[in-house]
């Protein structure tokens, strides 16, 4: 059993007894679609009221056993984060912007009552677990290591007030395309219920969103399409985002919008990094509302030309197709659009090391 030290706290390694074997690693990695496929290892550290965070540990992944009575299974106390690790041509491994999940991490935590952990700790943490699977992160296009890091309140405890015990983990899933179709644009379908509300939790990465979303969701695909979008809770006409990514419109002279973030909408690390990419091109780019009716319109005058969904797990998707119990049409060709392309070509090739990165997003790990 080693050990390795970092800001006060030190991570004990446990080795696993078992992996699973190279060969069928192998036959994983060669195609690992999303989220069903795990590394053979987990980290795990705890919280207690009084003592903070505490025995952090890299070791075996294995199921975790809880008491009925625990809070998180009554009253949906958790918050998850989403980032991914890429294997570079020169066979070195590198995070993107992890400090921004880590930030995200905190703030969804102050939201759901629950503790904030060091920076420097959430990015160890990630550290740990990549350098534990670094034989686990598929190379090839579009493939990457999908790091969960989560948090639960542990306590076993009925009543309702923000809990003294948590459980934060990480686990790790090779990941490729995370739209299974494989079509060049997706098709979104405008939900009528709602993801957020002014006040609520929208703003927050907790599993509560996500737990609201699956009929809305299910609903999409019933009706043929791969995703849904949501509207604003209040009105019912500002386009917000869809259940697991960010938006952006382009239009005809070139210039983008994304919805602002009004504290319904997740603060997507891909959104700001998007904002960031377009403005170096010397594109305008405006954070503000835009209804369906709007994007409707623009798009049957062809004033908007592209669409497209962006999200760690989805990178950027673009969007061909819009329907509703309202509306129904098609954005440009209802193929990709070349702006979307240049935007993800761009990201990409930051994430995956074959280009220059100005900002200082890339950490190698
Ligand atoms: N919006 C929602 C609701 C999400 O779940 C995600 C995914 O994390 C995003 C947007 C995109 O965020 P990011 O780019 O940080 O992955
Ligand atoms: C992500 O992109 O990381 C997400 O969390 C989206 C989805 C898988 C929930």
């Amino acid at each position: 059993m080693a050990t390795s030290a970092t800001t006060e706290i030190t991570f004990e390694h446990m080795s696993h007894p078992a992996p699973v074997p190279a060969a069928k690693r192998e036959e994983i990695l060669e195609n690992p679609g999303f989220g069903t496929n795990f590394t053979d290892h987990m980290v795990s550290i705890d919280w207690t009221e009084g003592r903070g965070w505490h025995d952090a540990v890299i070791g075996p992944r294995a199921p975790i056993a809880l008491d009925p009575a625990t809070a998180v299974l009554h009253y949906a106390q958790e918050i998850f984060e989403g980032l991914k690790a890429y294997k570079h041509g020169d066979g070195s491994v590198a995070l993107f912007r992890p400090e921004a999940n880590a930030a995200r991490f905190n703030q969804s935590a102050q939201r759901l009552a629950m503790p904030e952990m060091p920076e420097a700790l959430f990015i160890e943490s990630i550290r740990q677990i990549v350098k534990a699977d670094r034989d686990w992160i598929p190379a090839g296009d579009g493939a990457s290591l999908y790091l969960r890091p989560f948090m639960f309140a542990s306590e076993a405890f009925l009543g309702v007030r923000p809990a003294k015990q948590y459980k934060y983990l990480v686990i790790a899933s090779p990941a490729g395309n995370y739209f299974k179709s494989g079509a060049p644009a997706v098709s979104i379908w405008v939900s009528d219920y709602t993801r957020a509300a002014p006040g609520g939790t929208g703003a927050a990465k907790c599993g509560g969103n996500y737990a609201a979303s699956l009929v809305p969701q299910a609903e999409a695909i019933e009706r043929g399409h791969d995703q849904v979008v949501f509207l604003d809770a209040a009105e019912h006409k500002w386009i917000e985002e869809l259940g697991g990514m960010n938006l952006y419109f382009v239009f005809s002279d070139g210039s983008l919008v994304t919805p602002s973030l009004t504290g319904t909408i997740l603060p997507g690390i891909t959104r700001d990094s998007i904002l960031a990419l377009a403005r170096d091109e010397g594109l305008t780019v405006r954070e503000e509302r835009y209804s369906l009716d709007q994007w409707r319109a623009d798009a049957q005058s062809g004033k908007l030309v592209e669409t497209f969904a962006c999200g760690t797990a989805a990178v950027v998707t673009p969007v061909g197709k819009v329907a509703g119990r309202e509306v129904d049409f098609t954005i440009g060709s209802g193929g990709p659009g070349q702006l979307t392309q240049k935007l993800k070509n761009r990201l990409v090739a930051i994430q995956r090391g074959e280009a220059p990165d100005p900002h200082g997003w890339v950490m190698k790990v």
